[in-house]
C-alpha cells in the first residue's frame, strides 16, 4: 500500500512537470535513451536491483549506442560503455570527470557527509585524504613493510583451508582479507571474535547499495513511509560507533607510547590531518567513516577477485600446472619453502593469470558514479553537471575489438614477447579498467595486485586444487559481482621436495 501512495504522488507531480522538463532536456541534447517520464521512470529504475540494471543497460546500448541517458531517481544518469569514450572522459578530460554526485541520503550518514575518499567531491578535502592514504599506508615501501602481516594471514588461511576441506572457500578468503585490512587499519592483531564482529558490522553498509537503496528515493517521504527501515539503518551506524570508537581511542594511546614493535596503521595517519576547508581536525565520526571505507573498499573487491581467479585455476587444470611449473622454477633457485613476495616479479605467468582474472571477472562491473564539474559536450552530447556518469567496466574488458574470444580465460594473451608490462591504468589507451582510470583510479591497486599474486602463488604451491563439482562461472550481483554458485574444492597438500 505504501508503494501505491508513492506512485500516486509521483504521477500527480510528473503530470505537472513533463512539459517543462522534456522541453528543457531537448534543448540541451542529452545522450539518447528511453523515453523519460520524470519521477515515474526514475522510481521504476531505482527499484531495479543492480542485477537487473546491467542487462537493461546492455540492451539499451544495442539500441542507442555507447553513450546513453537513463532517468534514475531524480537526475539523468549517463552510461558510457566504449573504451575510447571512457578514455576521452576519465583521462583526457580527467579533471572535469573526477567529481562525484551529491551523496545519497544513506551514503551521507555512512560517509559522515562525504568526508571519505570515494564519496568526496573533487576538491581539497578529497585531495588531502587521498594523497595522505597513497603516500602513507599505501605507499609502495610501506606496503613492503607489511610482509609479516601477509605471512601471518597466509598461515591463518592455509590452516583454515586444511581444516575445512571440501567446503566453500569464499568465507575463508573473506576472513583472510578482512584480517589483513583490519590490521592495516587498527594496527593490532585482533582475535577471531573481534574480527567477526567488525566484519558483521560492515555488511549493512555494503548493503546500503542494494536493500537500503530504495530509502534514497525522496528521503523525506521514505523517512515516513519506511520509518522502520530507516531506524534499522541508523541503528547499524550506532553499532559501528560502539565497536570502532574503543579501537580508535586505544590506538591513540599506542601511537603516543610508540613501543619498539610499533607499526604505523591507517588510523594513526588520520588524527593530525587538518581539513583544508573547515580548518579543523577530523572528528571521531569521520575517522570511523574513513576506516570503514578502507575496509569496505579493500576486502570484498580483493576477495571476489581471488575467488574468480581460483575458480578458473580449478576449472582449467592446464593453468594450474603451468603456474605450478613457474613457481617451482623460481623456488628451485631461491631454495625457499614458500613463495616470498620478493620473488613475485619473477613470475610473468602468475601476473598474466591475475590480469586475465580481473579482465574476465572484474569485481566491479560499474565504477562508482562519477559527475562532471561543469556541463560539457562529449561525443556531441551534453553531459550535465547535475547528472551522474557511469562506466560499464566489464563491457570494456570484453570488447572483441581488443580481446580475441573475450569470454575465454586465456592468461597467455598477457604474455607478450617483448616482456612489456600491460598498462592497467589505461593512461595511453583503455583496454580494460578493473580499477577505473584517471584521477579517481583505485588507490589500492598496488595492494590489491600484491595480495592477489602472493595468495594465488602460495595457495597453488601449498595445495593441489580440484573442483568437487563442475565449476559454474555464473555471476551474481552483490556489493561486487560474485560467483552465483560459490567455488567448492577439495584440496590436498602438495608433497614438497
Ligand atoms: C581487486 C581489488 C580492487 C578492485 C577491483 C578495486 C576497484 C575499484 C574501483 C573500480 C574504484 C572506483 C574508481 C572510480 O570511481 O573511478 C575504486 C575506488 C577506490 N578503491 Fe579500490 N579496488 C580494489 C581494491 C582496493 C583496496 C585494497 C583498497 C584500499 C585499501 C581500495 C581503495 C579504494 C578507494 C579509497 C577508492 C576511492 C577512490 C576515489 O574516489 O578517489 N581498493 N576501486
Ligand atoms: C540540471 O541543471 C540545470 C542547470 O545546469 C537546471 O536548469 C536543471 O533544472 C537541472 N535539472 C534537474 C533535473 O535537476
Ligand atoms: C619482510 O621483509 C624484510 C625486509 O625485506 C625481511 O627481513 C623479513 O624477513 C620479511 N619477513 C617475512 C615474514 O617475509
Ligand atoms: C602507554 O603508557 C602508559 C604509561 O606508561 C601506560 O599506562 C599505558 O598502559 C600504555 N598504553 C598502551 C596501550 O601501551
Ligand atoms: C599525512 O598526514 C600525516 C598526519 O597529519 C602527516 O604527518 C603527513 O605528512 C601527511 N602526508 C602527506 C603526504 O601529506
Amino acid at each position: 500500500m505504501e508503494t501505491w501512495i508513492l506512485i500516486l504522488c509521483s504521477t500527480l507531480i510528473s503530470m505537472f512537470l513533463i512539459p517543462f522538463l522534456s522541453l528543457h532536456l531537448k534543448a540541451k541534447k542529452l545522450p539518447p535513451g528511453p523515453i523519460n517520464i520524470p519521477i515515474i521512470s526514475g522510481f521504476l529504475w531505482l527499484r531495479k536491483s543492480f542485477t537487473e540494471l546491467e542487462p537493461a543497460i546492455r540492451n539499451l546500448k544495442a539500441l542507442y549506442g555507447p553513450i546513453i541517458t537513463v532517468q534514475i531517481g531524480s537526475q539523468p544518469s549517463i552510461f558510457i560503455s566504449s573504451r575510447s569514450l571512457a578514455h576521452k572522459a576519465l583521462v583526457q578530460n580527467g579533471a572535469i570527470f573526477a567529481d562525484r554526485p551529491p551523496a545519497l541520503a544513506t551514503t551521507k550518514i555512512f560517509s559522515s557527509n562525504q568526508h571519505e575518499i570515494n564519496s568526496a567531491v573533487y576538491g581539497p578535502t578529497w585531495r588531502l585524504l587521498r594523497r595522505n592514504l597513497t603516500s602513507e599506508i599505501l605507499h609502495p615501501s610501506r606496503l613492503k613493510s607489511y610482509n609479516g602481516t601477509r605471512k601471518w594471514v597466509l598461515d591463518i588461511l592455509a590452516n583454515r583451508l586444511t581444516k575445512s576441506n571440501g567446503v566453500k572457500v569464499i568465507d575463508h578468503f573473506q576472513y583472510a582479507m578482512f584480517s589483513m585490512l583490519v590490521l592495516m587499519c587498527f594496527g593490532d592483531k585482533l582475535d577471531e571474535k573481534q574480527i567477526n564482529q567488525i566484519q558483521y558490522l560492515q555488511r549493512p553498509q555494503l548493503l546500503s547499495n542494494g536493500r537500503f537503496n530504495i530509502l534514497n528515493f525522496w528521503p523525506s517521504v521514505t523517512k515516513i513511509v519506511w520509518k522502520k527501515w530507516w531506524m534499522e539503518f541508523l541503528q547499524h551506524r550506532k553499532y559501528q560507533e560502539e565497536v570502532l570508537i574503543p579501537l580508535i581511542r586505544a590506538r591513540k594511546e599506542v601511537k603516543q607510547n610508540k613501543s619498539e614493535d610499533y607499526v604505523l596503521s591507517y588510523v594513526d595517519t588520520l588524527w593530525d590531518l587538518e581539513l583544508p576547508n573547515e580548518k579543523r581536525k577530523l572528528t571521531e565520526d569521520e575517522i570511523i567513516s574513513l576506516c570503514t571505507e578502507f575496509m569496505n573498499a579493500g576486502v570484498d573487491t580483493t576477495t571476489t577477485a581471488l575467488q574468480w581467479i581460483m575458480a578458473n585455476i580449478v576449472k582449467y587444470p592446464t593453468v594450474q600446472e603451468r603456474l605450478l611449473a613457474e613457481i617451482k622454477g623460481v623456488l628451485v633457485e631461491t631454495k625457499d619453502e614458500e613463495v616470498k613476495e620478493e620473488v613475485l616479479p619473477k613470475m610473468p605467468y602468475l601476473q598474466a593469470v591475475i590480469l586475465e582474472g580481473l579482465r574476465r571477472h572484474p569485481p566491479a562491473h560499474l565504477l562508482s558514479p562519477h559527475a562532471v564539474t561543469h556541463d560539457i559536450i562529449l561525443d556531441g552530447y551534453m553531459v550535465p553537471k547535475n547528472g551522474t556518469v557511469n562506466f560499464l567496466v566489464a563491457d570494456m574488458g570484453w570488447d572483441p575489438e581488443v580481446w580475441e574470444n573475450p569470454m575465454d580465460f586465456k592468461p597467455e594473451r598477457f604474455l607478450n614477447k617483448e616482456g612489456e608490462e600491460f598498462d592497467i591504468t589505461g593512461s595511453k589507451e583503455i583496454k580494460m579498467m578493473p580499477f577505473g582510470a584517471g584521477r579517481r583510479i583505485c588507490p589500492g591497486i598496488g595492494l590489491a595486485l600484491l595480495n592477489l599474486k602472493y595468495f594465488v602463488a602460495n595457495l597453488v604451491w601449498k595445495f593441489e586444487w580440484k573442483g568437487i563439482e563442475d565449476v559454474d562461472l555464473t555471476e551474481k550481483q552483490e556489493f561486487t559481482m560474485v560467483m552465483k554458485n560459490p567455488l567448492k574444492v577439495r584440496i590436498s597438500p602438495r608433497v614438497m621436495k
